[in-house]
């Protein structure tokens, strides 16, 4: 797991955001996972100030939602679909057809869940899965006690995941999420935590033991996941200094004339 630990918000949504130009510009037809929350929103805005200044086209690009409140309709302002029109799609040009979401209004949950699964493998999986966390670890809405092995299904939410994205308990009680077994098969996968209230997930997420009982640990087991945190996030992190003195003599690295110069002074 590759830590990132940049000082401001700003730096690290833009980190975050242009790890996925990157990827579209060698890969135009790009597969996309996406998320949502407070902590993505400086990730659309640069991902969407990127494409207005045409340094990256979504026209080829495909997008699958982490997940989906069940029984809200799509223009409900508490949905995930209101919520991406909002702050991404409106913004660039991925196609209509090629931005899926789970359906919040299915006949059948199981099998819109089945389908969107095949759907995923239909097109050749997840290159890229961005993902947000929650103050409990969870990631999608894979709750604490998710099964680590599990696919998209439906989860009941906590009160406290309920109080965190509505204020109160009254909120949507079910939702539609990848699983931990779906998003661990995307083949690079960036977790984005802004501010101090989400330190502790993070330093479960990254030096706790691999528990259900944070579901963002299992990201230790995945080959190619970068946690892309600010300095309130990265607190409680008991190996801070390591991670960043990695990443600033990493960047040396990928730029050899700097240790060059190092050399010759
Ligand atoms: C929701 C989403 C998660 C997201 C989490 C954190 O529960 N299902 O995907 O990571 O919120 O949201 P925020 O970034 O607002 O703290």
């Amino acid at each position: 797991m590759e830590v990132i630990i940049l000082s401001s918000k700003k730096e690290v949504c833009k980190e975050a955001a242009e790890r996925v130009v990157a990827l579209v510009n060698r890969r135009h037809n790009a597969v996309l996972g996406l998320a949502t929350g407070r902590t993505m929103l400086g990730v659309y805005k640069a991902l969407s100030d990127a494409y207005r200044k045409e340094r990256v086209d979504f026209s080829s690009v495909v997008s699958f939602n982490l997940d989906e409140y069940l029984g809200l309709s799509p223009d409900d302002p508490l949905s995930f679909h209101h919520y991406m029109h909002e702050h991404f799609f409106d913004h660039v040009n991925i196609k209509q057809e090629n931005r899926l979401i789970p359906d919040p209004l299915p006949e059948d949950v199981d099998r819109e869940c089945e389908e969107y699964e095949d759907a995923i493998k239909k097109r050749g999986g997840i290159d890229l899965q961005l993902l947000g966390i929650g103050k409990d670890g969870h990631i999608g809405f894979n709750e604490p006690s998710s099964s680590l092995r599990a696919r998209t299904r439906v989860k009941t939410l906590t009160n406290e995941t309920l109080i965190d994205n509505f204020g109160n308990t009254d909120g949507p009680r079910f939702a539609i999420t990848m699983g931990i077994g779906t998003i661990m098969e995307a083949r690079e996968i960036i977790l984005v935590a802004l501010g101090a209230e989400k330190a502790d997930a993070v330093s479960r997420t990254v030096e706790g033991p691999v528990t259900a009982s944070c579901p963002a640990s299992a990201l230790q087991l995945h080959p190619v996941a970068k946690v892309i945190i600010d300095t309130a996030a990265a607190q409680s992190l008991k190996r801070k200094d390591y991670y960043m003195w990695v990443w600033e003599h990493k960047r040396q690295v990928e730029k050899p004339h700097l240790l060059y110069k190092k050399r010759g002074e």
